[in-house]
């Protein structure tokens, strides 16, 4: 697979140059799950990410095309957590009580997925639209009554609903921000859309709790960026739209949510200065930082392999658990296999009795996880650890243990 890099190198969101700070290799399609047939022909392209200093951007510095990613057998569907179903839930109240509390008002969400959000605002009448690209998860959502249209959003796009359905009140996206190479017509977009004291609320993984945490393996093809309040404001500045509030979120192992509208539109909290302060004072725009992330992370590699050469020699069984797209990147960065993980528990059905993306560990669905009684679980899902391990409490009482990399290589 070919992969283009944007041009030059540049900031997705100032033009400038950005400078790479940690190279991966070649990598396959985080979510590639595939069949035997399939292995040979795999496709795989460079993983490196970089930082541009004028913006404070950390991002990619090439990118998968998104026809690659995200298409008509996308094998991410947002419903699989119990966790993350209350969390959109919450999410949706909120919008509702802070942002729109008037009569009928219009929300738009892009990528909607299997409409974990906007179900909430389908079940009250508010008029609605979700905007999936893949079609498969879109289809869910229709089946759920969640007003739904299978298109990648961008300037054209927002100027097309505007005048089909009518201004928006307020644009919502989940884990959705970070995998657009094309921010500014995305923001151009969204600008059209909105009402002039409309609300933009989005939520991504945070760079913050990324360098905190030596997370590394939120750094794969569908993530183009890895915002910060700081290159976040820079983006919509440009547009003349601003931060108004930041909320941070436990989700996804560490996420911001933030909340944009139109200079001057609404009253802004205290809380972005503070952020933005504290993520100066942190480095977070800085080569210096992303330097010693990327040192961490490597030493995170070598501390892994070693513990799961350990288990092997010792002839432990070691399974994985969930089949994130974040282990995609941790199974490739650290060269493990079904040597070192002999198969992944996952709940999702696209993914069961498929194969991991590179490495070719088998997918199995948690009932053999179960019969099969490993001696360590490796986990893969631990943004979701609280919600697992309190399920899979019966591991520990068949003698096994857990085996987490987040923040460094630990046993629970
Ligand atoms: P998530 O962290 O959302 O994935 P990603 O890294 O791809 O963003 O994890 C969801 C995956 O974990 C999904 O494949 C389902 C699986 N999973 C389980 O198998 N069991 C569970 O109890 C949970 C919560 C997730």
């Amino acid at each position: 697979m070919s992969t283009t890099a944007f041009p030059e190198s540049k900031c997705m969101i100032s033009g400038q140059s950005v400078t790479p700070f940690l190279y991966f290799g070649m990598m396959p399609i985080a979510n590639g799950f595939l069949t035997p047939d399939q292995f040979a022909n795999e496709p795989r392209f460079e993983l490196e990410v970089g930082l541009c200093e004028t913006s404070g951007m950390v991002q990619l510095t090439k990118f998968v095309p998104p026809e690659a990613m995200f298409h008509g057998d996308y094998a991410f569907f947002s419903s699989t957590s119990a966790h993350m179903a209350e969390h959109f839930r919450g999410f949706a109240a909120m919008v509702r009580e802070r942002y729109v509390p008037g009569e009928n008002p219009f929300v738009v969400e892009m990528g909607s997925n299997d409409g974990i959000m906007l179900r909430h605002f389908a079940a009250q009448g508010i008029p609605h639209l979700g905007i999936e690209p893949s079609a498969n998860v879109a289809q869910k959502a229709v089946e759920h009554g969640v007003r739904t249209i299978s298109e990648f959003f961008c300037k054209e796009l927002g100027e097309r609903i505007a005048d089909e359905y009518g201004r928006a009140d307020a644009f919502l996206g989940a884990n959705v921000m970070c995998h657009i190479p094309t921010l500014h017509s995305v923001a151009a977009g969204i600008k059209k859309l909105l009402k002039p004291k409309g609300v933009l609320i989005f939520e991504d993984p945070y760079l913050g709790d990324i360098v905190e945490k030596t997370s590394y393996d939120q750094i794969y093809d569908e993530h183009s960026s890895y915002f910060s309040a700081l290159s976040v404001d820079f983006w919509f500045n440009q547009h003349e739209m601003e931060l108004i509030d930041l909320q941070p979120q436990t989700t996804h192992g560490g996420s911001m949510r933030y909340v944009i509208a139109n200079k001057g539109a609404r009253n802004k909290s205290p809380i972005v200065e503070t952020i933005k302060a504290k993520e100066r004072r942190l480095g977070l725009n800085r080569l210096e930082t992303m330097a010693d992330f990327a040192r961490r992370v490597a030493a995170s590699r070598e501390s892994l392999r070693s513990v799961l050469s350990e288990l092997n020699a010792q002839g432990k069984r070691v399974a994985g658990y969930g089949a994130t797209s974040k282990s995609t990147t941790v199974l490739n960065y650290c060269g493990l296999g079904p040597t070192e993980v002999a198969f992944i528990s996952d709940t999702t059905p696209t993914k069961i009795g498929k194969y991991s993306p590179g490495v070719h560990i088998p997918i199995r669905t948690p009932e053999e996880f179960h019969s099969a009684n490993p001696d360590v679980a490796l986990l893969f899902a631990w943004n979701h650890a609280n919600e697992i391990l309190a399920k899979e409490a019966r591991l520990g009482k068949f003698g096994g243990k857990w085996l987490l990399y987040v923040p460094e290589v630990h046993f629970r």
